[in-house]
């Protein structure tokens, strides 16, 4: 993940858990969102479907026992007494109820498009009961109708205009639409409906709540797994780092950590030991054998040089310094070639050495000419020997000068 590299895993860690978590709990609050609209909107249409049914039952036992009264008062007529029972019911509540029919006899009972539309269905008989959530001027309301058909109680007022009461006849004159129903027929509708705004309006407030108690949930999740981390993985792995950065500029591998824990952490903590230990080990043993060297070449009756294949200078004893008539401290750092007549050929075996595996000067006894600091030159025997040190090759030449030369010593 490039994006991250540059982050702590801390960071790294909260943002993308953060992300995941965020995004479950909008999930979850998605699906719990639509669930409670779908419960609300079921809860809705079963208000609907009872209080239809009330006004369906009254109007029906008003039609079948209220008979010849309404001719004295006409607040007894099936449709209008039913009319003020449903508006006492529906009275504080959001519900709003209306008996509606395409054949009407009140223009205060003419149905809207979507009633007509509903009654329209209902008159096919495809069924009886039909609701919708529907949008009227940016408003969404839930719509629900009921159909009311026709007994034979109802006839008596719907049948036909010579069997209505006189009443009705006054009224609705002879040739209306509201006469020539049959048992049977659909001849209006209970009509429902409930602005959806109010009904939604507590799963808001729910999602409100919802997403409140999501975030502290976040945030402690967040606090606590974050702390852990801390903790169990950032901080002894961050000790970890420390204690190598101070190993690789020390060079003192004495530091060991304690280890607290069995996994992985302790594991990583138990291998930093074992590498210390390991190293601490190989270099009491060079520095051991490096001594034993320098002793045994400072006893050696021979000029002895060790240098590295550029010709440094790394280690000399007592007579090299005496025939090159310099302190150990001089001559330490300087190039062997230097001081050797013909340095290049030198060189040149060196290279050889490396690219073909072995070289004439190496390994065998050549006649050299030597030259001290101040530009004297002695004729040596020089032997060459090649020895691996920490992956790098140390060359060490042995000399002898020989008495008779022109300068010897
Ligand atoms: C006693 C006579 C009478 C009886 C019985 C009667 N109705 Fe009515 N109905 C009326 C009158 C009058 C109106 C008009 C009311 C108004 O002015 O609001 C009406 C209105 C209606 C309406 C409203 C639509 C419109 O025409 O304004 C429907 C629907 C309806 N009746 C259905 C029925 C059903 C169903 C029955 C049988 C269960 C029934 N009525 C029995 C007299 C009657």
């Amino acid at each position: 993940m490039k994006p991250f590299t540059s982050l702590s895993v801390n960071t790294t860690f909260n943002m993308i858990s953060t992300l995941l978590l965020v995004m479950l709990f909008l999930a979850l609050a998605y699906n719990n969102y639509r669930r409670e609209q779908a419960l609300i909107l079921n809860g809705a249409v079963d208000n609907a479907r009872t209080i239809s049914r009330q006004i369906i039952v009254t109007r029906d036992y008003l039609s079948n026992h209220v008979t010849t009264e309404p001719e004295s008062n006409y607040n007894l007529v099936p449709q209008v007494a039913s009319t003020q029972i449903a508006r006492q019911l529906t009275s504080g509540s959001n519900f709003s109820v209306r008996q509606v029919s395409l054949r009407y006899r009140n223009p205060g009972n003419r149905p809207d498009p979507f009633e007509t539309e509903q009654l329209k269905l209902f008159m096919q008989k495809r069924n009886h009961e039909s609701w919708q959530v529907t949008t009227e001027q940016g408003k969404k309301s839930l719509r629900y109708l009921l159909a009311m058909v026709a007994d034979s109680s109802c006839l008596a007022c719907h049948g036909s205009y010579d069997a209505a009461p006189a009443f009705v006849q006054a009224r609705f004159a002879r040739g209306h639409f509201s006469y020539g129903y049959q048992v049977g027929e659909v001849i209006g509708a209970i009509s429902v409906s409930v602005p959806m705004e109010g009904l939604y309006r507590q799963i808001g407030t729910n999602l409100k709540h919802d997403i409140i108690y999501d975030a502290c949930v976040l945030i402690a999740f967040l606090a606590i797994t974050g702390a852990i981390m801390r903790k169990a993985i950032l901080t002894p792995v961050k000790d970890v780092a420390v204690h190598i950065s101070d190993v690789a500029k020390t060079g003192n591998f004495s530091q060991r950590l304690e280890r607290t824990s069995t996994n992985e952490i302790g594991q990583l903590v138990g291998s930093f030991n074992e590498l210390m230990e390991e190293l601490d080990r190989k270099t009491r043993q060079r520095v051991e054998s490096e001594e034993r060297y320098r002793n045994f070449i400072e006893i050696a009756q021979s000029p002895i040089i060790s240098f590295m294949a550029d010709g440094k200078i790394v280690i000399s004893n007592q007579k090299a310094e005496k025939l090159f008539g310099l302190s150990k401290e001089e001559l330490l750092g300087l190039s062997i070639f230097d001081f050797m007549e013909d340095g290049e050929n030198l060189r040149r075996a060196i290279e050889a050495y490396f690219s073909a595996g072995s070289s004439d000067l190496i390994g065998t006894t050549t006649l050299q000419k030597v030259r001290d600091v101040c530009g004297r030159l002695f004729d040596a025997e020089m032997v060459i020997s090649v020895s691996q040190s920490d992956q790098t090759q140390i060359f060490s030449a042995i000399l002898r000068t020989i008495k008779n030369g022109s300068a010897a010593r």
